[in-house]
């Protein structure tokens, strides 16, 4: 059976939460990846070095068994976050980056940014000392079409803020346009673009096509087939600047379950998987290891990981279970409704 060994993929944006779910996620993740971003929208959010710290040991004390596995810590930049403690909290190894939520965009954003002018000075702060910044990249406004917030938080905020500080490193998360695409491949430097398996499969027609299916729902919410094609573009080009970030989001099935559920899609089960089936069919095997395991590194400046991992082609689809228990409730594993022949071998 075809088998590819490829270094060990790691996740640039991930969702791990914390107690209960944290100890039945984790274990989904650190399957497969060697280190992930750790998303730092908890409630309350991780603000400062000292909550990053214990967030981390936590992360580090529901490790199961003998995994290898290395969280990189966020911080959730506020209008409050002083610029000497994020740039300590980096001299120190405990954070990688900075997370920027336009307040209200998304999952526990409350806390996040409203006059981007109040946070200059951190972000000075992080240019000059080579701390990066990664965006959660829609608009607020209720304005602004939901499919429309992307591509106008490009003009509207990413752009003025590129242009007034060059040298600040920018990841620009779980793109979903071809604004977004375009976007990051005309710049001269310090952009990147973190994708996630779940916008390469599926376009806006499996959220609300033939009932409403909440599974299918996260933020940036999925757009039109042509986005999806230009976010595969992108993906299977082989351009080191986009790299995988899952945005693995669990909710249990009440909170996606209800007249006003939550945004988020659990992938951690099959990104790998998924992601090998999407880059087989486009007969593009080969750029599988940059997008999932070398192209971050890259970016973020760390060393590829030594280790491997072994995909092997299998002659019937494989399954994968449809939920995972946890001890606050079911969560649904995502369904990319097609045959998926890949597994990793363990
Ligand atoms: C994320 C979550 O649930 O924390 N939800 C999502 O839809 N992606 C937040 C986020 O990354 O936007
Ligand atoms: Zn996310």
């Amino acid at each position: 059976m075809p088998q590819i060994t490829i270094a060990k993929p790691d996740d640039w944006h991930l969702h791990l939460r914390d107690g209960e779910m944290l100890k039945a996620v984790l274990p989904h993740s650190t399957r497969w990846a060697g280190r992930a971003i750790i998303m730092p929208n908890l409630v309350p959010p991780v603000v400062t070095a000292a909550d990053a710290a214990a967030y981390r040991d936590r992360i580090l004390d529901a490790l199961p068994g003998q995994d290898n596995f290395t969280p990189l810590m966020m911080l959730y930049l506020t209008e409050q976050t002083e610029p000497n403690d994020v740039v300590a909290a980096a001299q120190a190894g405990i954070i990688t980056g900075v997370k920027l939520y336009p307040a209200g965009a998304t999952t526990n954003s409350a806390s996040g940014v409203r006059d981007m002018d109040k946070v200059m000075p951190v972000l000075s702060a992080m240019a000059e000392a080579g701390i990066p910044l990664m965006v959660h990249g829609e608009v607020v406004d209720q304005e602004i079409d939901i499919f429309d917030r992307e591509a106008v938080f490009i003009e509207r905020v990413l752009h003025p803020l590129r242009e007034k500080l060059p040298e600040l490193r920018i990841t620009f998360e779980h793109i979903t346009t071809s604004q977004a695409v375009e976007y990051v491949r005309a710049s001269e430097a310090n952009l990147g673009a973190t994708i996630t398996p779940h916008h390469l499969v599926i376009n806006r027609n499996a959220i609300l096509a033939g009932g409403i299916k909440p599974h299918y729902y996260c933020l940036p919410v999925a757009k039109r087939e042509t986005h999806r094609q230009a976010l595969l573009e992108a993906a299977l080009s082989g351009d080191r600047r986009f790299f995988l970030g899952t945005d693995s989001a669990p909710h249990t099935e009440p909170n996606k379950l209800q007249a006003c559920g939550c945004a988020g899609i659990f992938n951690a089960p099959n990104t790998i998987e998924i992601l090998a089936q999407i880059f087989d069919d486009a007969g593009k095997l080969s750029l599988l290891e940059g997008f999932v395991s070398r192209h971050g590194p890259n970016w973020y400046g760390l060393p590829v990981s030594d280790e491997t991992i072994i995909l092997e082609k299998q002659p019937q689809a494989v399954t994968f279970e449809s939920e995972i228990m946890t001890g606050e409730g079911p969560v649904a594993v995502f369904d990319p409704m097609l045959d998926i022949f890949w597994k990793i071998l363990s």
